[in-house]
């Protein structure tokens, strides 16, 4: 048997919309795998009452089918499903890692990436690695056409995540499928501030990259409370705020001395809009690991 822990993570990051995604530091999904003749799913933990253990409809069916490798698998959620932190990503990615090691495939982690991308199709329509990518191989993930690259940075950012559910799918269709040529400067030039925040470890430059103009205010319309919460977040001392993922949670990006403040403003400010939520204080952290 091979047990994996896989991470949540981040995507988007506000500038970086199906092409930036961070690993975070919790929560987590475990997943163990044992050879089979027929492939079988069974899930516990956050939310697994609204998961399908049909394989044909659990987004790890479709890496069990890429890889030619049945078992039985065991998913642990930690991970609550329709919250932005890309849970059915650490699934396929967990999955993906776990049944490598099984059946000896020998691929390399990258190239796995592609094959738990698989799995995000069954759940948005069309595949995306900007979640698997970043809980396949840590840090921060720029995924661009089929290249991927990483940089080990270390933000401290807090999660907040409402009891609303909204589904990937739902959160894609909103998104405008066209943008000016201001908004694309615009956006060029925030992405490319985050980027450098990364590689210089800088909470500032992080939290200015994060703004766009373009995929989250059109989001944000879904989430009940986002524009009390942001702005909660900012006087809390977050240093950027954007949508988690498709959303519904909420993402900011601070100095460790804050997390702490940060996250009690969002949960008041989400309960202030008649909205329950948690928050967890993390920060970038370590990709897929086999226990
Ligand atoms: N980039 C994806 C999106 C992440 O924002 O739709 C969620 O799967």
């Amino acid at each position: 048997m091979i047990t994996v822990r896989a991470p949540a993570t981040s995507a988007n990051l506000g500038s970086g919309f199906d092409v930036f995604g961070v690993a975070l530091d919790r929560p987590a999904d475990i997943v163990s795998v044992e050879r089979a003749a027929e492939t079988t799913i069974e899930v516990t933990g956050a939310g697994s009452q609204y998961i399908p253990e049909d394989p044909k409809k659990n987004t790890v069916g479709a890496v069990v089918e890429e890889l030619n490798a049945p078992a039985h698998i065991k998913i642990d959620k930690g991970i609550r499903p329709a919250s932005g932190l890309g849970s059915s990503a650490a699934s396929a990615a967990a999955v993906a890692v776990a049944l490598n090691q099984l059946y000896d495939r020998g691929l390399t982690r990258k190239e796995l990436v592609p094959i738990a991308g698989e799995g995000e199709a069954v759940v948005s329509g069309e595949p995306h690695v900007d979640n698997v990518a970043p809980s396949i191989l840590g840090g921060f993930t720029i995924a661009s056409d089929d290249n991927v690259t990483t940089v080990q940075a270390s933000i401290p950012l807090v999660a907040c995540l409402p009891e609303i559910a909204v589904s990937t799918r739902d959160a894609r269709r909103v998104v405008p499928s066209e943008a000016s040529l201001e908004d694309v400067v615009h956006t060029v030039g925030r992405a490319a501030t985050l980027a450098t925040g990364m590689c210089r470890n800088s909470p500032e430059l992080v939290g200015e990259g994060m703004h766009d103009t373009v995929v989250t205010p059109a989001r944000a319309e879904l989430i009940t409370g986002y524009d009390e919460v942001r702005e909660a977040a900012f006087d809390a001392g977050a240093t950027g705020v954007t949508v988690s993922g498709a959303g519904p949670g909420i993402l900011a990006a601070c100095h460790s001395r804050d997390r702490r403040t940060i996250a009690s403003a969002m949960v008041d400010a989400f309960a202030d809009a008649g909205v329950d939520s948690r928050a967890y204080q993390t920060c970038i952290g370590r990709g897929a690991e086999i226990l």
